[in-house]
């Protein structure tokens, strides 16, 4: 209705136009023809759409209803409950323990690292912790009533009912038609055989009409179907068309299927089809790593160190484009060919000049490398690329070999574990989950070192948080959980200059980054880091080793 007025008002000046300027007459006519298929194209159900956040529907009503009974139905029989195995089932809280004590021999940690355990809590005073979790906890509720919909229900199928539906699978683009595959009744000859269909957010038609059957509510939200033929009955069912009339996409609608006696309920998913984002990987053959690859780095003060990075990598990479963020305070031109070199406020910090780097690429995949890494032949991209190319990973690190000789992958395991209203615990321990079939070199995890290949899309989805300013890294591993996909390769190796070298040995500029890089009054640092780990990530605590 309201498209309809909306066309009317419009059209009014259109017309006044039209008598003064004649040569104005075929934009009118296209305005017009805009409008009517506007208005043709709206669909004549809602006009308006409650999309605030909502807090469960009448389907979730009866389900939970379903589920109680179905619980509670056998409590006259006792059991034995199997401690090993019910204490691996998640239940709603956590603790993070430290390893006890044990003896304290040189290298043991290095050999066989402890587990050592922190509370968020014991960073901030009673008051600031009280007033964080109030709003953690209304904050964490929005983010779960944003970030669910029906789609996530529990639904479980009754047993011996006569209904068949499809159990998942079936999707629609908002407004948009289809027919519903997989409908059906099953059941002992009768009288009358009749099926009944109710959505929520769209309606029932049909793309055929069947000999013998009777349809009520064509059109409508709510369509019965019955007949005395139980098969024509089913043949009618194969032409069931379901239309969304409420746009409300990255929703659901749950879909009530009832006959005499047995009632089912399933999933009707309503999304737009995702728009890719594809890249042009330039010739055919070898992987074109100036095409493919960028590679960004943040850099303070340090430019002796850049100036050294830039040319490893030209050595071996002489047209690949180099991102460089910087937030020095008397910042010096970076120059050369395939360089940009992005100027940030001064000290804005170690996340924020990563995600400025990133934000910046337009390439396929993003090479992240840290200002004082050298390339060497070993640091071979193009194995990196493969990996990615060839698996589902999102993001490959690599390995960093120190001057010693020592190589580093820092492969990490991160586990949250769920823990109710006081925040969940975060596990992080060394090691990975497992070797990659067909790279016997690569393993997945969830976190890795400084030097990493990832899908460029990705990292900037995930992001890294500006607000950590100094030392950080496994905070953007925190935060890309369950959103990527991690994995390791220890055979592609980038050199590392040295980090641990003599105060009398050091550059003035090594000297200024000391300062900046590891504050020696850190508390501020803890703050922010532990804040944003109890309130942004939800967690009370985190264990690791
Ligand atoms: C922090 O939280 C833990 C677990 O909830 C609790 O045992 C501990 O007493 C708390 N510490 C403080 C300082 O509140
Ligand atoms: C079908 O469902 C609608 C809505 O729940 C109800 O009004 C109607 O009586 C039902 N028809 C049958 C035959 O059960
Ligand atoms: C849809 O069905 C309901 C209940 O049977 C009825 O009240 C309503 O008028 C119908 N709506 C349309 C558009 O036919
Ligand atoms: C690789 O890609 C770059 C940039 O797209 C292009 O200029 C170059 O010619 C390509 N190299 C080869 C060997 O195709």
């Amino acid at each position: 209705m309201k498209f309809r007025l909306a066309f009317h008002c419009a059209s009014i000046p259109v017309m006044r136009l039209l008598r003064k300027k004649v040569f104005l007459v075929p934009v009118a006519a296209s305005l017009f023809l805009v409008f009517v298929l506007y208005a043709s194209w709206m669909p004549q159900g809602h006009s308006t759409v409650d999309a605030r956040l909502r807090q469960g529907s009448q389907v979730e009503g009866l389900l939970e209803k379903w589920h109680q009974g179905w619980a509670h139905r056998y409590d006259y029989i006792p059991f034995r409950l199997k401690e090993s195995v019910a204490s691996r089932v998640a239940h709603n809280g956590c603790v993070c323990e430290a390893e006890p004590n044990r003896v304290n021999l040189p290298f043991i940690n290095l050999l066989f690292p402890s587990v050592w355990a922190k509370y968020m809590n014991s960073t901030f005073t009673a008051s600031d912790r009280a007033a964080m979790k109030d709003g953690r906890i209304q904050q964490y509720q929005h983010f779960q009533w944003r970030s669910q919909n029906a789609a996530d229900l529990l639904i479980v199928a009754e047993a011996n009912s006569p209904l068949q539906y499809p159990v998942q699978g079936v999707e629609v683009r908002p407004l948009g038609t289809i027919l519903i595959p997989g409908l059906g009744l099953q059941e002992p000859s009768r009288d009358l055989h009749y099926v009944n269909l109710t959505a929520t957010m769209g309606t029932f038609n049909v793309a055929a009409e069947v000999e013998g059957v009777r349809i009520k509510g064509e059109g409508n939200s709510s369509l019965t179907l019955s007949s005395g033929l139980l098969a024509n009955l089913n043949r009618q069912l194969q032409f069931i068309t379901y239309t969304n009339t409420l746009f409300h996409p990255n929703t659901a609608d749950t879909v009530q299927f009832k006959t005499d006696g047995h009632q089912s309920i399933f999933i009707v998913r309503i999304r737009h089809r995702v728009s890719p984002r594809l890249y042009n990987p330039g010739s055919k053959g070898a992987y074109n790593i100036t095409a493919l690859v960028t590679i960004a780095t943040k850099t303070f003060i340090r430019y002796d160190k850049l100036q050294v990075l830039i040319d490893s990598i030209r050595r071996y990479y002489p047209t690949v484009t180099i991102v460089i963020a910087d937030d020095s305070e008397h910042p010096k031109p970076v120059i050369g060919p395939y360089i940009e070199h992005y100027i940030m406020p001064f000290g804005k910090g170690w996340f924020a000049g990563r995600n400025l780097a990133v934000s910046q690429v337009t390439t396929k995949y993003v090479l992240w490398v840290d200002d004082d890494f050298i390339f060497t032949a070993n640091t071979k991209v193009e194995k990196l690329v493969d990996m990615l190319e060839r698996t589902t990973l999102d993001l490959v690190g690599g390995a960093v070999r120190e001057v010693t000789g020592y190589t580093a992958t820092y492969r990490q395991t991160i586990v949250r574990e769920q823990g109710g209203l006081e925040g969940d615990c975060l596990h992080i321990r060394r090691g990975f989950h497992h070797v990659i079939e067909g790279f016997p070199n690569c393993v997945v995890c969830d976190g890795v070192i400084n030097f990493f290949l990832a899908r460029t899309e990705k990292v900037q989805q995930v992001g890294f948080d500006p607000r950590l300013a100094r030392v950080a890294h496994l905070e953007f591993f925190i935060d890309g959980l369950g959103s990527l996909h991690v994995g390791s390769c220890d055979d592609v190796i980038v050199s590392h200059a040295s980090k641990i070298k003599l105060p009398w040995g050091q550059s003035e500029s090594d000297k200024a980054y000391a300062t900046f890089r590891y504050p020696s009054s850190s508390y501020d640092h803890i703050r922010t880091k532990d804040g944003l780990l109890y309130f942004k990530n939800g967690l009370q605590c985190m264990s690791s080793n």
